[in-house]
């Protein structure tokens, strides 16, 4: 059935519970504070992990970060590709206010220590047919675009931190485009949901659009398919990760064969049970939760 192989962050989050994002100027007393781990990267190999798929987590953590690999292991991904530096892991400064809404500071850290020559080392064991799961919170991300294009493999890509690099880059060797609405308007400069999706699938023809709106769901297009999938409702107490655990199951649904449709309900309803609970990587279901919400909403 192939695997998975994420390239991906691995982030040490600092979190602080606020009652409202700080304002340019302002000081605030923040009313909580928890560090997770985290990271777009490592959230997105262990939801494809819990979820049940073959994932292979590569990337390197400083001399700070083993808790990382350690979690990946024990949530069922092969950690054997993680690499460790000298250096400082990355880490994010998040704050999380009283909706559950959150924004972030990155520090790069040992994340922008992944060289093309160990990139190569670890591509050597993957090829046609697996997948490769990517984000933008590494180094070199457009060596691995073009040599996972190369070399056959199927691309999901999540473009997330955005930024003027990737908005320039050449996605056309990329299978599943998984993005949300601020993303979208910075790849296409459109700002309705329909819009991006066709701005993107004319750019792309041969590429499935997967488009997560918040609360409205996601939607995803791609040849003749356009589909809808609503969000499941739960009590949001924080939203990190929820974009991660929504493409991890994905990945994770594709991969085992699942029809477009079926795999987008599995994600939204395990990222419906992460924003249930507080944390990043911590608050991604099992399968097992995943089917049970399903169940109980009549599938
Ligand atoms: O998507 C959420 C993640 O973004 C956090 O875990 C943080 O580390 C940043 O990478």
């Amino acid at each position: 059935m192939g695997k998975i192989l994420n390239f991906g962050s691995l982030n040490i989050d600092r979190v602080y519970r606020v009652e409202h994002f700080v304002r340019p100027g302002e000081t605030i007393s923040s009313r909580g504070y928890q560090c997770f781990p985290g990271g777009k990267g490592l959230n997105q190999s262990i939801a494809a992990a819990r979820a049940g798929a073959p994932v292979f987590h590569a990337g390197t953590v400083g001399t700070d970060g083993d808790f990382l690999a350690e979690l990946l292991r024990e949530s069922g991904a092969d950690i054997r590709y993680v690499r460790k530096t000298d250096g400082m892991t990355g880490h994010a400064l998040i704050q999380v206010n009283d909706e559950g809404e959150n924004c972030i500071i990155l520090y790069q850290g040992t994340n922008f220590d992944n060289d093309t020559a160990y990139m190569e080392q670890v591509l050597s064991d993957f090829g046609t047919g697996d997948i490769l799961l990517l984000q933008n919170e590494i180094s070199n991300l457009s060596y691995l675009l073009k040599r996972g294009k190369e070399k056959g493999m199927r691309i999901m890509l999540n473009p997330s931190p955005m930024d003027a690099g990737l908005a320039g880059e050449d996605l056309s060797g990329v299978s599943w485009l998984m993005l949300n609405e601020t993303e979208g308007c910075a790849l296409t400069g459109e700002q309705e949901p329909e819009r991006i999706m066709r701005a993107l699938l004319s750019r792309y023809p041969e590429m499935q659009v997967v488009l997560t709106l918040g609360g409205e769901g996601a939607m995803m297009g791609g040849g003749e398919q356009l589909l809808h999938q609503p969000c499941f409702r739960v009590k949001t107490v924080d939203t990190t990760a929820a974009g991660d655990t929504f493409t991890g199951y994905f990945a994770a649904a594709v991969l085992e064969g699942k029809n477009a449709q079926d795999a987008l309900r599995l994600a939204a309803a395990a990222a419906a049970l992460a924003v249930s609970e507080e944390g990043a990587a911590v608050s991604i279901p099992v399968r097992q939760q995943a089917e049970t919400l399903l169940k109980k909403s009549g599938y």
